[in-house]
């Protein structure tokens, strides 16, 4: 199955480090950082988790819950576990989806044959408190994903959705953002009282606090 932009995150229940886990009642109304890996017992994904786990108060600060997901047994996941916190000086806490049979890995198009027939690649799914899915990306196997991609891209979604603007190229929180032409400029008269630099009519940068 694949899945687009806006679609609802499709629901599902399974068993995870943390007991069942209903995806939709888990995340009750916070964001979800959904992300899979191949397998417990590897060595970027144990960097991954690591970092994950290291990045807890920021996952935190933003409404995030970070939900893990490995084509292995919960016992396995709770074996790994110990050597991700060993290993990355840090303590997962997040949960961790065990699917050996890779029913969400297949619900979510985590499997691609070209990789693995057996193994998750690494998906990442941004899903917001609506339930809806605000981005995807698919790294393969052998590279680990960035972390500070995944919180500029959650920190983007959030100011998106709360001052009505979109983010240039390589966007940090506090730099310029950008006024999206489904707003007029009467509209951004009010939205954005402090005015724009109009590079073009269609290219409005404006400072947001
Ligand atoms: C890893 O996590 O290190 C890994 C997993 C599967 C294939 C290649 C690398």
């Amino acid at each position: 199955m694949s899945l687009h932009i806006g679609d609802t995150a499709p629901n599902f229940t399974t068993d995870s480090t943390i007991g069942e886990i209903n995806l939709h009642k888990w995340a009750e109304d916070s964001w979800v950082f959904f992300f899979s890996h191949p397998a417990d017992f590897t060595p970027v994904c144990t960097t991954e988790m690591g970092r994950t786990a290291q990045l807890a108060d920021e996952f935190s600060a933003r409404n995030v819950k970070p939900l893990g997901l490995s084509t292995d047994i919960v016992e396995e996941h709770w074996d790994w576990i110990y050597d991700v916190n060993s290993t990355q000086n840090t303590g997962v806490h997040f949960p961790i989806l065990a699917d050996p049979d890779c029913e969400v890995a297949q619900l979510y198009d985590m499997i691609h044959p070209g990789e693995s027939n057996t193994e998750a690649v690494r998906s990442v799914f941004i899903i917001d408190p609506d339930k809806k899915i605000r981005l995807s990306m698919t790294y393969p196997m052998s590279v680990g994903r960035n972390f500070d991609e995944i919180l500029r891209v959650i920190d983007a979604l959030q100011l998106g959705d709360k001052k009505s603007i979109a983010t240039p190229a390589d966007w940090r929180p506090g730099d310029k953002v950008i006024i999206p032409p489904s707003i007029d400029n009467e509209e951004a008269k009010k939205l954005f009282p402090n005015g724009w630099e109009e590079l073009r009519p269609y290219l409005r940068l404006t400072e947001i606090n």
